[in-house]
């Protein structure tokens, strides 16, 4: 990884850790179980990717990180780690490892775990009421966030596609859907909140979208070559789960050099949405570079 991407993404995560830190309940908050489950997640060692995007996104349009802004990654990142909770559980991925630790259910039980998802997703739309961001940008971003979760073509309806896939012959157009809702609408969602935080405008948006879009295919694709091609330890994550569950991915479609290719394509297209940004779009450019260089 170059020096000033690392560096990006090191301060991303650190000024995202340290919002979390505040924003979560102590697991000495009654009822302990579940503030200790939903810490036990969020801080089990993330790359706080979907933060470091919003960040660079807002940088792109204002030429620096807004005040505030990591209250979004925040909220961000606890959606996501809600929904890496649930994907661990056995009636869906049924995984044991998360982050190199046990999963919220080994550690804390299977209602406490369905619970600490769903109380991470109550606490993210409380957090996004609060943002220090004009109101109609809160309102613009709650929306916008709540749909790239929900059912159509959103997070959750890409997670029963996904398990609705397993065991059968996956095509083309279906695991774009799947890897286009189930993760891309999150990456996507995280740039554009990132910039309509720091108050871009309808063009900047489609812009941002473009960009987040492809951005979060070729990183689904890649989560899907590194299952296949790293091992458990370095991925802190159970690895060779796809083949064993059968999962429809873009590899078991396209093979594993084609899916490296297309990850690849697809990155430098997004690029390209983002070119009246000049250097502003910079930061944003190398992390999205690094969503498909990474090795975990
Ligand atoms: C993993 O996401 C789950 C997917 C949506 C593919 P990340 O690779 O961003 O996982 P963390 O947050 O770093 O653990
Ligand atoms: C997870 O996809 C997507 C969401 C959590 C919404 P995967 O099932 O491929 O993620 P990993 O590989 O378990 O992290
Ligand atoms: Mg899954
Ligand atoms: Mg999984
Ligand atoms: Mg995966």
């Amino acid at each position: 990884m170059l020096a000033d991407v690392k560096s990006l993404i090191q301060e991303g995560a650190e000024l995202t850790d340290r919002a979390l830190e505040e924003l979560l309940p102590s697991d000495a908050t009654v009822p302990a179980s579940i503030h200790g489950a939903m810490r036990h997640s969020t801080f089990a060692g993330g790359k706080r990717l979907r933060p470091v995007l919003a960040m660079q996104a807002a940088a792109t349009i204002t030429g620096a990180l807004p005040r505030g802004i990591e209250r979004l990654g925040a909220a961000i990142e606890m959606l996501h780690t809600y929904s890496l909770i649930h994907d661990d559980l056995p009636a869906l991925d049924n995984d044991d490892l998360r982050r190199g630790k046990p999963t919220c259910h080994v550690a804390f039980g299977e209602a406490i775990a369905i619970l600490a998802g769903d109380a991470l997703q109550t606490r993210a739309y409380q957090v996004l009421a609060g943002l220090d961001t004009p109101p109609a940008a809160v309102v613009r971003i709650v929306g916008l966030i709540a749909e790239a979760t929900g059912t159509v073509e959103g997070m959750i309806g890409g997670q029963v596609l996904d398990l609705e896939s397993e065991h059968l012959k996956p095509t083309p157009q279906l695991v774009e859907a799947i890897h286009r809702a189930k993760t891309g609408a999150l990456i996507r969602v995280s740039v554009v909140a990132g910039g309509v935080y720091a108050g871009a405008n309808a063009e900047d948006e489609v812009r941002l979208d473009r960009f987040g879009r492809k951005a979060g295919l070729a990183f689904q694709i890649v989560d899907d070559i590194l299952d296949m091609t790293e091992d458990s330890a370095h991925l802190g994550k159970t690895a060779g789960k796809d083949i064993a569950t059968e999962k429809a991915t873009w590899p078991a479609v396209f093979g594993i050099e084609q899916s490296r290719r297309d990850a690849a394509q697809l990155i430098e297209e997004a690029f390209g949405a983002l070119a009246p940004y000049g250097s502003r779009a910079d930061g944003l450019k190398s992390v999205a570079r690094y969503l498909v260089e990474r090795r975990n």
